[in-house]
């Protein structure tokens, strides 16, 4: 199986003036294709900043992430949006959807980018709306939506361009129990033919324990388990 991202040696400081935060340290692990893979720890333990570097959203203060074979230091910031673009998706704890658009454009928005034309990329997104069946919200906005549904089109939205890898930063934190059962039942969906991975930051052990692999952060090492 090839390697979708890769960490090697990776550390990482948060700067502000005099006070350096060092938050992870020489990290080496990989995501392979159609893996899946938990990762757990306090908060405040770094996950949300490991995901960030692991997307390509920041960079490591030391050493190397690769996404699809390509050091992400090594590149432009806009050739940088564009590997991240064509490889992978990403569903944010606070779902982080335009409010003045409704789903459907919201869907659509990552195709437009892309440079899809616009009745193939709604059409599209009417599709993976349905899959996840908000196929009566097409026209809603997220004010207009519950947690879960907002959630749901979070998903179609960082699915929507077929990703190698989504990444996914407490997709359930906000839900109740059983609209975090749906959400997460729909993420472990998208993977069944193993075309995507999947990396879950989660605090629940019931959703770790779903994934195939759990890596364990603690003082800013990460461990296998
Ligand atoms: N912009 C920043 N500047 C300085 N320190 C930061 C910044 N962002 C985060 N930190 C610190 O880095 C550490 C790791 O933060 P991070 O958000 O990665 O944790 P987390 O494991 O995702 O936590 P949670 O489970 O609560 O989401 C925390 O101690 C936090 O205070
Ligand atoms: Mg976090």
């Amino acid at each position: 199986m090839s390697n979708i991202i890769e960490c090697r040696s990776v550390s990482f400081s948060y700067n502000e003036g005099n006070n350096q935060t060092s938050v992870l340290k020489n990290l080496n692990f990989e995501i392979k294709s159609g893996e899946t893979t938990a990762i757990i720890g306090q908060s405040g333990c770094g996950k949300s900043t490991l995901l960030n570097l692991m997307a390509g959203l920041d960079t490591p203060t030391d050493g190397d992430v690769l996404i699809a074979n390509t050091n992400i230091s090594k590149i432009s910031e806009k050739d940088r949006t564009e590997l991240r673009a064509k490889n992978l998706g990403f569903v944010y704890q606070f779902h982080h959807l335009l409010n003045d658009f409704s789903s459907l454009y919201n869907v659509a928005l990552p195709l437009l980018i892309m440079g899809f034309d616009k009745g193939g990329a709604l059409l599209k997104s009417k599709k993976i709306l349905t899959k996840v069946g908000l196929e009566n919200r097409l026209n809603h906005k997220p004010s207009e939506l519950s947690g879960g549904e907002r959630q749901r089109v979070a998903i179609a939205r960082a699915m929507i361009t077929e990703p190698t890898c989504l990444l996914a930063d407490e997709p359930t934190g906000n839900l109740d129990a059983a609209n975090a059962k749906d959400v997460l039942e729909l993420i472990i969906e998208l993977n069944k033919d193993k075309t995507t991975a999947l990396l879950i930051v989660t605090h629940d052990l019931s959703i770790a324990n779903k994934m195939s692999r759990k890596l364990t952060l603690t003082n800013g090492e990460i461990n296998e388990t």
